[in-house]
């Protein structure tokens, strides 16, 4: 296994035109299988509040939700950069408290860098980390901390006034010293406008080809849930049903009394 990523190396990537390959995951186990196939950075991202808890939004996530996860995540991974999310009120009330949350989870979490939502409103923030040795990923375009504002999950940047907004907030953040910055859903041609712009490299989700780099939740890439089938999102595996049919298969073998055998008998 080749060494660890760190964020200075996130930057060379843009500089040689290397595209970034990032995931979610929130457990040992993936953290693993991740590393195993060099996936280059590990979001613990605060959509466990939807994918983990079952909640409907990501807005009941709490810190220490955020520092467990992480945790466990951190135990087994070797080589991706670990970064992890700021959940909904953690950042938002004060730099202060920003500051020493985002602390939190370099400090007991063991993450690498911190992601938060947000434009121009969080470059205090985000500065004050950054020069407390903090390193910081933005988010624009759906942020899902903002679902109620949005009125759901809605994709962003449509109007020319919102596409000035996300390209003036993504100048912010970079000056404000974000090593990295999260697309979500926005138009394409929006993302490469700001991506050809900024030196910082540009992770998409649901923003197109043009992004350095490119995030999907871990469970929406293995198809565990069939129902859900948003146009950004390409599925590598039907998980759902790989999984109905094998735990399925298992229940009827135990009704049926055909595992165990003796064979798995000591
Ligand atoms: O919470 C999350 O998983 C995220 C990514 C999808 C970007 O923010």
């Amino acid at each position: 296994m080749s060494s660890r990523i760190t964020v200075p190396d996130f930057i060379k990537y843009k500089e040689r035109g290397e595209k970034i390959a990032m995931l979610t995951a929130y457990d040992a186990t993936f953290a693993r299988l991740l590393d195993q196939v060099c996936i280059d950075a590990v979001l613990v991202g605060d959509s466990l509040g939807m994918v983990i808890q079952g909640k409907e939004n990501t807005l009941g996530v709490t810190l220490e939700d955020i520092i467990y996860h992480t945790t466990h995540v951190g135990r087994h991974l070797k080589r991706a950069l670990l970064i992890s999310d700021m959940p909904f009120m953690s950042y938002q009330a004060s730099s202060e408290e920003a500051l020493k949350n985002a602390g939190r989870l370099l400090k007991e979490a063991g993450a690498q860098a911190v992601k938060l939502e947000g434009g121009e409103e969080v470059c205090e923030s985000i500065y004050r980390m950054v020069k407390a040795g903090i390193p910081v990923m933005g988010h624009l375009g759906l942020t899902p901390q903002s679902y109620h504002q949005f009125g759901g999950f809605k994709a962003q940047g449509k109007t020319e006034s919102a596409q000035k907004k996300l390209m003036s907030d993504a100048v912010a953040l970079e000056e404000a010293g974000c090593f990295s910055i999260v697309f979500e859903s926005i138009p394409f041609e929006l993302a490469k406008t700001a991506t050809q712009k900024l030196h910082i490299p540009t992770i998409g989700i649901g923003a197109g080809p043009y992004c350095d780099g490119q995030v999907l939740v871990i469970y929406d890439l293995l198809g565990l849930d069939a129902r859900f089938n948003p146009k950004f999102l390409k599925k590598y595996a039907q998980g759902e049903s790989i999984i109905c049919e094998s735990v399925g298969q298992y229940v009827r073998e135990v009704k049926e009394k055909k595992f165990p055998t003796e064979e798995h008998s000591f």
